[in-house]
């Protein structure tokens, strides 16, 4: 993919439903009893890969535009698959199935892509065997093998990472088990299992204390079908956010952005960057929030003179969006320091490399760190980048691309279809020159 240096970007950014809801909505509709349809399901590959695995276990799937309906098997209605279930490139497929398979006691095999299968899976198979389940990995990697008929026993689990796939993952495996299953988390992750599965008429209990927080959901709760929209995902107007704020006069407007606050901490980046930024929100009930996001270009001049450091906690709640925050940093006067991100590295590939390898290639000035890196302002010059593969670097590059001067060619861009199908396309149609 080639990128020439833009000029002001004018328009609306049509987002893809979210990620990681559209996955949850899939797999607990399954789950139910009934049916339930599913608005603005995500049209990314990821969400295509869940919605393949569930069909593969009997599940109905009907497509109508943008929705999907399900018909509920129940929580054990799946059956034994014919064949392996592909989970692609997909992390919250395979770790959230694992979570939901394991309890329903289904056999099967769940493969993943060559970057899927060199991501860490004990995190999952860990809480799962001691909550007894028959579950093996090869050297702690996919594929995972499942064996059936187990039944498994409520457990307390404190997570080791801060991760919202390994708390789903415990929490799903925790319908099917007997007893009560506890999640202890120590900083607070993305909470739609939780929001949704009370939406599914599932009663979840969370305590916090600072911090800290304890949820739990007891074996032998039964879903409900339901009805609901899918917002647009947070992760990926953040290219769009992060390209309006540093392009001067650019004037963006993004409808139906998914706000939940585990997931929004890249608007407050944004709002500490100086970035001229309007939200209206929508009353959505007990749904997810949801607003309206415009956003007019700063430039750089109309950006912060300090630097931002992004560590601790939050960065559970904006770990998909460094990639693109690193390249906000090249463009602030005083740069970015991210810590504390040492997950980055074990993410679709290792992004912190991945980052620290393509700026530097076009000229930026960044220091690499075992858990994160600092990135100074820096001219950006247009070279030949690599994706490696993951859809948030290729895409983050892309807006890079857009400020750098000369020309970009990002290398196996097509990957961002994973989570954006038509991210080029409407990139293109708000560039006026
Ligand atoms: C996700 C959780 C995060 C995130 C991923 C989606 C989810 O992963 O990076 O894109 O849907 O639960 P971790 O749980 O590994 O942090």
């Amino acid at each position: 993919m080639r990128i020439e240096s833009a000029g002001p970007l004018k328009g609306k950014i049509v987002l893809p439903g979210d990620k990681s809801i559209s996955h949850r909505a899939a797999m607990f509709a399954a789950m139910a009893s009934g049916q339930s349809r599913i608005e603005n399901y995500a049209a990314s590959e990821d969400c295509a890969s869940t919605l393949g695995c569930l069909s593969a276990l009997g599940v109905k799937i009907g497509r109508d535009g943008s929705a999907v309906t399900i018909d509920g098997v129940g929580g054990n209605g799946f059956i034994r698959p014919s064949s392996d279930l592909d989970c692609g490139n997909s992390g919250t497929t395979m770790r959230l199935m694992a979570g939901i398979l394991a309890g329903a006691g289904v056999e099967c095999v769940m493969t993943g892509d060559a970057s899927l299968s060199k991501r860490p899976m004990r995190r999952v198979v860990d809480p799962l065997t001691e909550m007894g389940a028959g579950i093996e990995t090869e050297d702690g990697h996919a594929p995972l093998q499942i064996k059936g008929g187990k039944k498994l026993t409520g457990i307390e689990y404190k997570l080791p990472v801060a991760s919202a796939q390994v708390k789903s993952c415990v929490l799903l495996a925790g319908l099917n088990a007997e007893g009560t299953t506890t999640v202890i988390e120590s900083a607070p992750t993305r909470d739609h299992t939780e929001r949704m599965l009370e939406q599914f008429g599932v009663s979840v209990g969370t305590e916090t204390d600072g911090a800290t927080r304890r949820i739990s959901v007891n074996g032998g709760s039964l879903l409900k079908g339901a009805s609901l929209r899918v917002p647009g995902d947070i992760s990926a107007a953040a290219f769009f956010l992060v390209a309006g704020a540093i392009i001067e006069g650019s004037q963006l407007y993004l409808p139906f952005v998914g706000l939940n606050p585990t997931r929004a901490a890249v608007l407050d980046v944004l709002r500490q960057a100086g970035a001229k930024m309007s939200i209206t929100e929508h009353d959505t009930g007990k749904g997810e929030p949801v607003g309206d996001i415009e956003i007019e270009g700063s430039g750089t001049a109309g950006l912060t003179k300090a630097r931002i450091v992004i560590e601790g906690d939050v960065v559970a709640n904006l770990v998909d969006e460094v990639p693109i925050l690193a390249i906000l940093g090249t463009q602030l006067e005083g740069g970015l320091e991210v810590r504390d991100a040492a997950e980055l590295r074990v993410k679709e590939t290792d992004r912190i490399d991945a980052v620290v390898k393509n700026l530097r290639k076009m000229g930026a000035d960044i220091e690499e760190r075992e858990d994160g890196f600092l990135v100074r302002r820096s001219l950006l010059q247009g070279a030949e980048v690599d994706s490696f593969g993951d859809h948030r670097i290729a895409m983050a590059f892309a807006v890079a691309g857009l400020v750098a001067e000369g020309v970009t060619e990002i290398h196996d861009a097509e990957c961002a279809a994973v989570s954006f199908p038509d991210f080029f396309e409407q990139l293109a149609a708000v560039r006026t020159q």
